[in-house]
């Protein structure tokens, strides 16, 4: 099928060059020309594990195009993406200018009956505003046109993306037109296998769905960070507790890792502009508002280990940081813990040495040049001259240090470990002092 996409970020990304892979035939638009042509020359901006190869691929048998041409591309897609950004504004409510100026385009340059399908994360009752945009365009060139505006959100997540797009455990499409959802059955039919996946329902529904999902996970991940803040207190280990409960398939084992909170370009800004949507309807979502809450709070609880550990004498300390992303397998650094960490260690005087293997690139642009900040090029070379260890991202190849090497060069021999990764009692029988997240036994 000829797909138009519009937005190369992640989502606009993956989805283009996983569409093209099996087949279709896809244009992605967007604006910034600088990424457009970077992506005709096999750049890809973001770290994706499997995307430049898949990008690469499809660019070369030619059912993958880049461009900032939308009319043109317009003319070719009988089926029309929207996934672009749309961040949080002041209030925390997701802001739609991107999504409605693509709508807007669409208006201007449609000439034959398309189908719009919406893959940004978007308010309930957006399709509505897209629709709206779409036909006061049309109506101001005096063209009459049928289109549908369907909403298929996405579930992807980063570092896993491809295969999440490729091997989907469900596909939702919320559609007011049985035409739309024979159009998306057929493009998905090759991720479609072995048992339906297409869950079909109303547009609103649909919208819903999306935010539904995320505020459910990072409901997962606060609650276990309170569970985790009260094993603290109460002298318990909710590493235990993790696998005591998730045992229970009705529970299960997934996101229920306790942390240093929650980041990324999802779960912060969806769970938000769930409850702003819930504000503005007069309804006072108050399980929502905790779940942001305590994740707010533990993004700085790892700092308030270490200015515990240390009694607040942080002037003039050297910390070891591993792991910047907001997660591993990404470049990704929204909304990441390890900002909230180093602003605070900064603030206190203390000097940071930080490794990722892949955000190192993101930090400078972040936090520019300064000196109590010394991006290495690896794990060991961030060790040196530090005089602690702080564990921000849970890289496969933190796991298993070399503890021998870490006795001789952290000077005060301590481990403040965000991701629970290390087992207490053996970092303890070397000689350090650990401290990991609701680990209070
Ligand atoms: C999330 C969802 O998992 C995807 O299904 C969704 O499509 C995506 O948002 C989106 O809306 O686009 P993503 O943000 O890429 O995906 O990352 P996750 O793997 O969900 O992790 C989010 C954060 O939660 C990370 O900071 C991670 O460290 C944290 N986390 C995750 C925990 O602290 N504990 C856990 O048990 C799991």
């Amino acid at each position: 099928m000829n797909v138009v996409i519009f937005g190369t970020g992640y989502v606009g990304l993956v989805s283009g060059a996983c569409l093209a892979e099996v087949g279709h035939d896809v244009v992605c638009v967007d604006i910034d020309a600088a990424k457009v042509e970077g992506l005709n020359r096999g750049v890809i901006p973001i770290y994706e594990p499997g995307l430049e190869a898949t990008v690469a691929g499809c660019h070369a048998s030619g059912h993958l195009k880049f461009t900032t041409d939308a009319a043109a591309a317009i003319a070719h897609g009988e089926l029309i993406f929207i996934a672009v950004g749309t961040p949080p504004d002041e209030d925390g409510s997701a802001d739609l200018q991107y999504v409605l100026a693509v709508a807007r385009t669409i208006g201007q340059c449609l000439d034959k009956a398309a189908i719009v399908v919406n893959k940004s994360t978007v308010p309930v009752g957006t399709a509505d505003k897209v629709r709206d945009a779409i036909a006061a365009e049309l109506a101001a060139r005096g063209i009459e046109l049928p289109f549908d505006v369907v909403s298929n959100p996405e579930f992807l997540k980063e570092g896993d993306a491809i295969n999440d797009f490729m091997r989907p455990d469900r596909i939702v499409i919320g559609a007011d037109s049985s035409l739309a959802v024979e159009k998306l059955r057929h493009l998905y039919a090759p991720f479609n296998r072995n048992h339906d996946r297409l869950v079909v329902m109303d547009v609103r529904s649909a919208e819903l769905t999306k935010y539904a999902a995320n505020a459910m996970l990072a409901t997962k991940i606060s609650f276990m960070n309170e569970i985790a803040n009260i094993a603290e207190r109460v002298g318990a280990d909710v590493e235990m507790v993790r696998q005591g409960i998730g045992s229970d398939p009705r529970i299960g084992w997934h996101f229920i890792y306790p942390g240093a909170g929650y980041g990324g370009s999802c779960f912060p800004k969806d769970v938000q502009a769930l409850a702003r949507t819930a504000q503005q309807m007069g309804y006072d979502a108050r399980l929502l508002n905790a779940v942001e809450a305590v994740n707010e709070s533990q993004k700085g609880h790892l700092f308030e280990l270490i200015e515990r550990h240390y009694r607040g004498a942080l002037a003039g300390k050297t910390f070891a940081v591993w792991g910047l992303a907001f997660k591993p397998n990404t470049d990704d650094m929204r909304a990441a813990s390890s900002q909230a960490l180093l602003a605070k260690l900064w603030a206190t005087g203390a000097k940071v040495r930080a490794y990722d293997p892949e955000a190192r690139h993101e930090a400078r642009r972040i936090f520019g040049e300064r000196s109590d900040l010394e991006l290495c090029d690896s794990a060991q070379a961030a060790l040196q001259g530090a005089d602690a260890l702080v564990v921000v991202t849970e890289w496969k190849q933190f796991r298993s240090p070399d503890f021998l090497n870490l006795q001789i060069v952290l000077a005060d021999r301590v481990i403040f470990d965000g991701r629970n990764i290390y087992q207490p009692q053996e970092i303890e029988a070397m000689g350090f002092s650990y401290y990991g997240i609701g680990r209070g036994r």
